[in-house]
């Protein structure tokens, strides 16, 4: 990855989040008013998913910060909730290096449906479909690095395939 490249995705996964949800907490802890923010993680914030090292170490952070973050709050009207979806089928999962995991997207309708229920029913963590809720629970049973490992071997086979 270019620096210039890391940099955009360190503004935009790091900084940005981390700005734009302090701006929200204050007011929400100040005027004690209603309301909720949720944040976009992913399945990789809980599995490392390799050739995507860095968006994954964001996605993980922006986990970790909501779920500590949840505890500090005084306002008990207000929630924080992070949606951690697996593979949906946008532009960012239209690459050559997705083609093996092509037939595992969530539709996004189903994707955004699951947000906006999350969302209103306050949820600390929520992963959208029930495949991957179960596999997410098992797979903690599992040792990381095997896990890991056979994402590894999936997005190697795909990049291969594409001639990368
Ligand atoms: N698709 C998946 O499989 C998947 C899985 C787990 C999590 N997610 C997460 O879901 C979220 C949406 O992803 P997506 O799949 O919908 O991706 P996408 O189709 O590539 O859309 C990304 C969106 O983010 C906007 N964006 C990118 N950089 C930005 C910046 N610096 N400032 C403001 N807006 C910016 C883009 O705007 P422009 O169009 O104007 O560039 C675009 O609207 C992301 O947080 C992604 O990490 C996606």
């Amino acid at each position: 990855m270019q620096p210039s490249e890391f940099q955009r995705l360190l503004q935009t996964n790091v900084t940005s989040i981390v700005r734009i949800t302090s701006q929200f907490v204050n007011h929400f802890e100040t005027t004690q008013k209603e309301g909720g923010l949720m944040v976009v993680s992913s399945m990789a914030a809980l599995f490392p998913v390799p050739y995507q090292a860095i968006y994954s170490g964001t996605k993980a952070f922006i986990m970790n910060f909501f779920n500590a973050l949840s505890f500090e709050l005084k306002n008990t009207k207000f929630s924080l909730t992070v949606y951690a979806p697996g593979g949906i089928a946008t532009e960012m999962t239209q690459g050559e290096k997705f083609n093996d995991l092509k037939d595992w997207l969530m539709p996004v309708e189903q994707a955004a449906k699951e947000g906006i229920y999350a969302l209103t029913t306050r949820k600390y963590n929520y992963i959208p479909g029930f495949i991957n809720r179960v596999g997410s629970k098992l797979m903690k049973f599992l040792p990381k690095k095997f896990i890991v490992g056979q994402m590894a071997k999936t997005y190697r086979k795909s990049l291969k395939q594409s001639g990368h």
